[in-house]
């Protein structure tokens, strides 16, 4: 099929490029002119796991072609998905600005009613709404994308499932074709339940994390391991074993946004979502838990404290700080009058001083933190963590760390859920 992309940013390329992979002839249309450059001479312009090495091979197949003009690509397209940013906009809910400009842009400057499937995370009732605006002149789909950074290729490649909300069913098959070989279930619906169903998906992981730190602080207070309790709970073919690890809370480009999204659809909606929102708070107050926690290990004054960072990523795998606990935890800390030093291995933070290695990191800290779970940092030589530090105290925010290899270079050990020895 020949297939348009609009928008190559992180979901548009992992679309046009797993597209490509499956056969498709794939255009891409991108406003942004160095990013077009730069795919146009093959180099991508963010990092995914595996992502490089298919872009080269549609390349080389002739499988994927850049463009600049929306119109073209959608004009020469069987279909189009629209991969445009949603950014959180006023208080928080997605702003689907860039998506309601292209479809305008789309329904005057391209004939003959095209097929245009938003993969966009856009608010519950949008695709409705833009069917009632531009309908005459657009078939307008939903085919949400359930993409995890860090895990994206074979997320596209082996999705758990594939949901399409169209009123016709006739465009729903038309769309449920370009995922051709999958053999994962497809549920065919109306465009308000699909967009629901990606909001309902990541509102009750984010759920679901902020019980598991929840356990984990009264785990580490009445000295439980969270770590046990989770193997216990997850055995249950009920719960299940994951998604839940415990941790400084959740962030990224989704989780924060949609949690968010999702309480004003349900305040529009004349419903107060208490539990969402009871949700929202203890995510922002388990950052506060481990602030304080850091706060008292340094006898309750943070001014002169010297703590190392490790981890900047809102979680492995991936270069992506936005909604980063772990910088949020870094600017409290600041603000409280510590110096913070971090490290990551992929991401830079600009506003915050970074350590070229996770032992320069340590000079001369009191507390080193483990905010994000880079298995890097299991192999640090932590002999030499303990030479370079000034205090001796490592706080595990992810239970990344051997207890053992940490406390035999003479370092004190504390992680999150887990008994203080
Ligand atoms: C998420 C959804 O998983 C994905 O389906 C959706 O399309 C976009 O949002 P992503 O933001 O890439 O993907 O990250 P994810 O792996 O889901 O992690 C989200 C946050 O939860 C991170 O901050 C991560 O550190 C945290 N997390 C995840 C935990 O603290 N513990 C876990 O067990 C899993």
């Amino acid at each position: 099929m020949d297939i348009g992309v609009i928008g190559a940013g992180y979901v548009g390329l992992v679309q046009a490029i797993g597209l490509a992979e499956l056969g498709h002839r794939v255009r891409v249309a991108e406003v942004d002119v160095a990013r077009r450059a730069k795919l146009e001479e093959g180099i991508l312009p963010i990092y995914e796991a595996g992502l490089e090495e298919m872009f080269a091979a549609a390349v080389g197949a002739g499988l994927i072609s850049i463009h600049a003009d929306n119109c073209e690509v959608v004009s020469e397209s069987e279909l189009s998905f629209l991969c445009l940013p949603t950014p959180a906009g006023v208080e928080g809910v997605a702003d689907i600005g860039f998506v309601q400009r292209v479809l305008e842009e789309l329904a005057n400057g391209v004939g003959g009613r095209p097929i245009v499937v938003i993969k966009s995370t856009i608010p519950v009732g949008t695709t409705a709404r833009f069917i009632r605006r531009f309908g005459d002149r657009l078939v307008i789909a939903h085919n949400p994308e359930f993409l995890s950074e860090g895990t994206a290729v074979k997320d596209f490649l082996e999705p758990s499932r594939i949901v399409i909300g169209s009123d016709d069913p006739a465009v729903a098959d038309k769309i449920a074709a370009t995922y051709v070989g999958m053999d994962a279930p497809r549920i065919l619906t109306d465009p308000t339940s699909a967009e629901l169903i990606k909001y309902g998906s990541n509102c009750y992981l984010a759920t679901r994390l902020t019980y598991v730190n929840a356990l984990a602080n009264i785990a580490e207070s009445v000295g439980a391991d969270v770590l046990d309790v989770v193997r216990g709970m997850g055995l249950d073919p009920r719960i299940g074993p994951r998604f839940l690890q415990p941790g400084p809370g959740y962030g990224g480009s989704c989780f924060p946004k949609d949690t968010i999204a999702l309480l004003a659809t349900a305040r529009q909606a004349g419903y107060e979502f208490s539990l969402l929102q009871s949700v929202v708070d203890a995510d922002r107050s388990q950052r506060l838990w481990i602030t304080g926690n850091i706060r008292r290990m340094v006898d309750d004054d943070l001014s002169g404290a010297n703590i190392a960072l490790w981890g900047t990523a809102f979680k492995a795998g991936t270069d992506d700080s936005r909604e980063s606990a772990a910088v949020k935890i870094a600017q409290s800390l600041i603000a409280g009058g510590a110096m913070v030093t971090a490290h990551d291995p992929r991401a830079s933070i600009s506003k915050l001083r970074m350590a070229p290695d996770p032992v320069e990191c340590a000079r001369d800290a009191d507390i080193v933190v483990v905010a994000t779970e880079w298995p890097e940092y299991r192999s640090v030589d932590f002999a030499e963590v303990a030479k370079i530090m000034r205090g001796d105290m490592v706080y595990d925010l992810r239970n990344l760390l051997d207890a053992a290899v940490v406390r035999r270079a003479g370092l004190s050990y504390r992680a999150l859920g887990r008994p203080r020895i």
